[in-house]
């Protein structure tokens, strides 16, 4: 009975480590926003809504990679999983762009003039927000290719 509660317990706790390093809980929400936001995904919003924690815990395992293999293509569940590759690529060009000025969470307003992102994806549209940064000047997006400048307003979008 103890070794069992103990072995219970030692799961929670490793399960708890895997999910603040992966972040992989937000991910799941962040795009169900992103994809209500846009109308990106389409299919039965129902079907999307009840296979989300079949995500969850695909997305546990590996949030692109191992997921992708337990759908098919034809289901809307691999739009959603296409947008984690694209939500991954997001943060990763974010990171490197973006974070420097917005922080990691886009709410830092240390820079002279800037404002939170946080709730930017409800006020603007992917090309207002991609507008934003090319008027503002501040980042040389000439160098990105259109796939990243996509993910990054999808991953702004979810701030
Ligand atoms: C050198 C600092 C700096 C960097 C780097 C930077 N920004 Fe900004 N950003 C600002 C400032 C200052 C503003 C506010 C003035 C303006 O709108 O141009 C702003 C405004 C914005 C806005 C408009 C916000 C609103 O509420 O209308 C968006 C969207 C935005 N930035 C996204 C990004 C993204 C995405 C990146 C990375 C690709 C990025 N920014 C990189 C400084 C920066």
């Amino acid at each position: 009975m103890i070794r069992a509660l103990l072995r219970a317990s030692l799961g929670v706790v490793l399960a708890a480590g895997l999910l603040a390093q992966t972040e992989v809980l937000v991910l799941p929400e962040r795009l169900r926003s992103a994809c209500e936001r846009d109308s990106a995904c389409s299919g039965p919003k129902r079907q999307i809504d009840v296979r989300f924690d079949q995500v969850k815990a695909a997305a546990l395992e590996d949030a692109a990679g191992t997921a992708r293999m337990h759908f098919t293509e034809s289901d809307p569940l691999s739009v959603i999983l296409g947008g984690v590759k694209t939500w991954r690529l997001g943060r990763e060009v974010y990171a490197a762009q973006c974070a420097r000025c917005h922080g990691t969470d886009g709410k830092l307003e240390d820079y002279p003039g800037i404002k939170s992102l946080a709730g930017i994806g409800k006020r603007s549209s992917e090309q207002q927000i991609l507008e934003a940064v090319a008027n503002g000047g501040r980042v040389d997006m000439s160098g990105m290719t259109s796939a990243e400048k996509h993910a990054v307003a999808v991953y702004v979008s979810g701030l």
